[in-house]
C-alpha cells in the first residue's frame, strides 16, 4: 500500500494508473476509521477497482468556529493499519498547508440542496466539503468515489457538484453501518460517555417505524437528548414534504451532551 502526502505527488501516480487502464476508486474519510469506513472500502472492491484510494484528512474548512477541528479525533498509524487490512491500495494524507496554499482564494458552493438541514446549521460547513471532495477528485481521478449514507444531505450534494460541474465520475452511495445497538457508526462517537450511548439510541429507535416529525422529537427529548433538527424531505430534492412515505427521506440532528449526531432513513 502507498502512502502519499503530497497533493502532487498522488496526482501523478493516479494519472498514470489511469493512463494504464486502472480503475480507480477514491474513498475520501476524516479518519479515524471505523466499520463504516471499511464497508466504504468493501464497496470499492466489490465494484472491482484497480486502486482504491483512500484520502485521510481533517477538512479545516468545513468546520464552524465553534464547531470540533482541534479535538476531532486523529489516530494515523490505526487508520493505516485499517486501510491496509482493508484492502486499500494507497492512503492519502495531506495537511491543511499543502491541501490550502496560501491565499488559497476559490471555493465551491452548491446552492440548492445546501440550504436546509446541516447546510441551515452550519454555515459554510458544505462549501468545505465540496471545496475539498472537488480537489480530491482532481488529485485521484477516480472513475468512482464512495459516500456514506449517514451523510445523506452531504451525498446528494455531491452527486449535483459531480452533475454540475462535469466531473467525470460515478459517486457510490454505501448504506449506513450500525452498531450492534442500531447507533449509526461515527467518529464523533467516541466523544460519548457510557450513558450518552444509551442515550443515543433514541436516535435510531426513532427511525425504524416513524409516524411523525413531531413524534421523533418527542421521543428524542424524552431520551434527553436536544434536537438541532428532525425533518422529512423529498429524498431528491431535499424538499420539505408535510408526510413521511415512499420517496421521502426523514433526516435528524440531535445533541447527546454536546456531541451532534447525525441518521436517516430513507422510505
Ligand atoms: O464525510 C466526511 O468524512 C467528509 O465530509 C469528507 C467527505 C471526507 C470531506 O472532508
Amino acid at each position: 500500500m502507498k502512502t502519499f502526502r503530497e497533493p502532487k505527488k498522488l496526482q501523478t501516480y493516479c494519472r498514470r494508473q489511469k493512463l494504464a487502464g486502472k480503475k480507480i476508486a477514491l474513498v475520501p474519510t476524516m479518519g479515524y476509521l471505523h466499520e463504516g469506513h471499511l464497508s466504504l472500502i468493501e464497496t470499492a472492491k466489490r465494484k472491482g477497482a484497480d486502486e482504491i484510494v483512500v484520502s485521510v484528512f481533517v477538512n479545516p474548512v468545513q468546520f464552524g468556529p465553534n464547531e470540533d477541528y482541534d479535538k476531532y479525533p486523529r489516530d494515523e498509524k490505526a487508520d493505516l493499519a485499517k486501510c491496509r487490512a482493508a484492502g486499500a491500495t494507497a492512503v492519502f494524507f495531506p495537511t491543511p498547508a499543502n491541501m490550502y496554499l496560501d491565499r488559497h482564494s476559490v471555493y465551491v458552493n452548491e446552492e440548492d440542496l445546501s440550504r436546509g438541514l446541516c447546510g441551515a446549521r452550519r454555515p459554510g460547513h458544505f462549501r468545505g466539503v465540496c471545496t475539498v471532495v472537488a480537489k480530491l477528485f482532481n488529485l485521484a481521478h477516480p472513475d468512482f468515489a464512495v459516500f456514506g449514507q449517514k451523510d445523506y444531505q452531504q451525498a446528494q450534494i455531491i452527486r449535483r457538484m459531480v452533475r454540475d460541474l462535469n466531473f467525470d465520475l460515478d459517486v457510490v452511495v454505501a448504506p449506513i453501518v450500525r452498531e450492534p445497538s442500531g447507533l449509526a457508526r461515527s467518529s464523533r462517537n467516541t466523544y460519548l460517555s457510557a450513558k450518552e450511548k444509551e442515550m443515543a439510541l433514541a436516535i435510531s429507535r426513532s427511525l425504524k417505524a416513524p409516524k411523525s416529525v413531531k413524534g421523533i422529537e418527542k421521543e428524542l427529548s424524552a431520551a434527553g437528548l436536544k434536537v438541532d433538527y428532525v425533518e422529512c424531505v423529498d429524498a431528491e430534492t431535499l424538499e420539505p414534504r408535510r408526510k413521511i412515505g415512499p420517496g421521502t427521506c426523514v433526516l435528524v440532528a440531535a445533541y447527546c451532551g454536546k456531541t451532534r449526531l447525525i441518521d436517516n432513513r430513507v422510505f
